[in-house]
């Protein structure tokens, strides 16, 4: 069973896809994590995000860099949107991404195209939803946590140029395949969010 988990930054697909994986027993691949990734070698090369050559060079990255906190940072997210919007990015991410999802017994898998490029065949395919208002609270209370510095303004608006690219890039952008259920979990807490991703899940395996 291979179940997609698409959406915007912070609506929730990674905790929902990873106790997706869990309730089902399958393995999980954070596919953000590989741009993550692209967008930090890029930085350490010394190369410039916004150009498809250095972008494409940094693909090469070593596994060992998926382990980085630093990764995990507004400022590599933002790294990553923008080596993300690269065709040859997409294309050299492709082969790793699809290989995880056609593993024998299936995968979760969450990211932003995972239903429309990735895995278009998918059993189940999420599109996770919030407001940029809750988006932007969860995102202030997880850095806050982390004692960094920042503002709700900032977090709020540093989302909403991400959603912009996200979404009106030409390759593969942020948009909900066709057969993709919407869960908005605006005003759902976690537990509430991933019952009801579980519930969706089961009802379509049923089907
Ligand atoms: O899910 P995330 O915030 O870790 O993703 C970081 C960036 O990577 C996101 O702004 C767009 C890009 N991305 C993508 O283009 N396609 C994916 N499948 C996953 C992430």
């Amino acid at each position: 069973m291979i179940i997609a988990v698409d959406g915007p930054t912070a609506s929730g697909k990674g905790t929902i896809a990873r106790a997706l994986a869990a309730h089902f027993g399958l393995p999980h691949l954070d596919t953000g994590l590989l741009y993550r990734a692209v967008g930090r070698q890029c930085a350490l090369n010394g190369g410039n995000p916004d150009d498809p050559f250095d972008a494409l060079t940094a693909c090469a990255f070593p596994d060992s860099l998926l382990a980085e906190p630093e990764l995990r940072s507004e400022a590599s997210g933002g790294l990553a949107s923008r080596v993300s919007v690269h065709p040859e990015v997409r294309q050299a991410l492709f082969r790793r991404q699809r290989q995880f999802a056609l593993q024998t017994g299936g995968a979760v898998l969450d990211g932003r195209d995972i239903g429309t490029v990735i895995a278009p065949e998918a059993d189940v395919k999420l599109f996770v939803v919030a407001s940029v208002e809750a988006r932007a609270a969860r995102r202030f209370a997880e850095m806050r946590a982390t004692g960094r510095d920042v503002t709700l303004d900032e977090i709020a608006a540093d989302l909403a140029e991400r959603d912009a690219r996200d979404t009106s890039r030409n390759a593969a952008p942020l948009v909900a395949a066709k057969d993709a259920v919407t869960l908005d979990t605006s005003h759902l807490d976690r537990d509430q969010a991933v019952a009801r991703a579980i519930a969706i899940a089961e009802e379509r395996v049923r089907s």
